[in-house]
């Protein structure tokens, strides 16, 4: 039997091209793993109504952790025309399978480390070294959303003087998206920040939020993150508003370390790191819970390139270095990074995205052949 049972996710576009990627450089490895195929993604909406069937979240329960390639999310009403003719009077309604498994499983964690490699032609600077703790299953994504708003909830919302001047405006005529933060979720996302400066001895932790405007989410986060710094006395809390961090980090990147932030704050600091190393071709990640963890390159599914086998592959590998760390695999995960950062430095192969004309696969083999040459050194 295979040491490990490992969900097999490609999803929609262009992951199922990065998974082929990914693959061929586990086999390389001889990592010890069985993959088993499941169901996810747009095809699953459009002819079952479902992007994440039950039969895939009964899989991924009997498995160690996922590994995915992208997804396609269209708004309501392009998806409900997507839908086959038979479903179309069921009052569907379409929604991001990779948003419900990260509150399903309880991936409060998204890790999100965004490194410049020496060699990258994308890097703004070779030594930015940023990595992201997006806190994944509250905040903006947590779903509580309304249109139009029913009446109990906007008298209930009334509770605050300041909801009553919307009322001219006309329930119909109202959405509302909420962002509902627990202390337990904040406390727990920048814990995990600290924990992981503290082990991989980073320097400082920053904050990313907007307390001044956001007073009262943003001001839990932030009395929160004050409590939990008090416990690391070496690693300095450094807090920062979401707009002014926008332009320090391009700024200034390499005089920040560890980023730690509400989901959709997390969202938009963390493709931003990685615009400054390289771009999503470069920006891997994982979301972690307590017991679970799905593995999923940051980039989407790119429909216009699917089956091209023209992204870059590096984000899925740097994101199964992510899992090899994750199972406690710590040779696998170096020999693979030292792999990934040999093809960086030498660019000799490389795909549209740093000016090159390699496939993904091209890319994938040639960090197959330094993984492969080192693991047949160790052997
Ligand atoms: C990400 C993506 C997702 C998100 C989308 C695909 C729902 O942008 O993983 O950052 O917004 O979380
Ligand atoms: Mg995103």
């Amino acid at each position: 039997m295979a040491k490990y049972k490992i969900a097999w996710m490609p999803g929609d576009g262009v992951g199922h091209d990065v998974m082929e990627a990914a693959r061929l450089v586990l086999d390389s490895m001889h990592f010890d793993a069985e993959y088993i195929h499941a169901d996810i993604g747009w095809e699953f909406w459009c002819h079952e109504g479902d992007p994440l069937p039950q039969r895939t979240i009964d899989l991924l329960r009997k498995t160690d952790c996922a590994l995915f390639g992208a997804i396609t999310s269209k708004p309501n009403e392009e998806a409900a025309q997507e839908l086959a003719p038979e479903l179309r009077t069921r009052e569907l309604v379409y929604f991001s399978p990779i948003v419900k498994l990260r509150q399903l499983f309880n991936l409060h964690t998204n890790l999100r480390p965004c490194k410049a490699y020496p060699g990258n032609p994308l890097n703004l600077r070779d030594d930015i070294d940023l990595v992201v703790f997006r806190e994944n299953t509250e905040g903006m994504y947590g779903g509580v959303e309304f249109h139009p708003i029913p009446r109990a909830v906007f008298d209930a919302l009334c509770a605050n003087p300041k909801m009553k001047r919307f009322e001219s405006k006309g329930l119909d005529n109202l959405a509302l998206s909420t962002r509902i933060m627990s202390r337990q979720g904040c406390e727990s996302i920048v814990r995990g920040a600290f924990e992981y400066a503290k082990t991989h001895r980073r320097r400082s932790v920053t904050l990313v939020e907007k307390p001044n405007v956001l007073r009262e989410t943003g001001g839990l986060m932030t009395r929160v993150a004050r409590q939990v710094a008090a416990d690391y006395p070496d690693i300095p809390l450094w807090e920062a508003n979401i707009d002014a961090m926008c332009m320090w980090l391009v700024k200034k990147p390499h005089e920040y370390d560890i980023l730690v932030a509400e989901n959709m704050f997390g969202d938009i600091i963390s493709d931003l790191a990685a615009g400054l190393v390289g771009g999503l071709g470069f920006a891997s990640a994982a979301n972690i819970g307590d017991d679970y963890a799905v593995f999923e390159p940051t980039h989407g599914s790119a429909p216009k390139y699917a089956g091209q086998h023209k992204v870059n592959p590096m984000a899925m590998l740097l994101t199964v270095k992510l899992m090899f760390d994750w199972l406690g695999e710590a040779e696998h995960a170096q020999r693979l990074e030292d792999g990934i950062a040999v093809v960086i430095r030498e660019g000799k192969v490389g795909t549209y995205d740093v000016g090159m004309s390699n496939s993904t696969l091209e890319v994938a083999e040639e960090v197959a052949r330094q993984v492969g040459a080192a693991t047949a050194a160790n052997a």
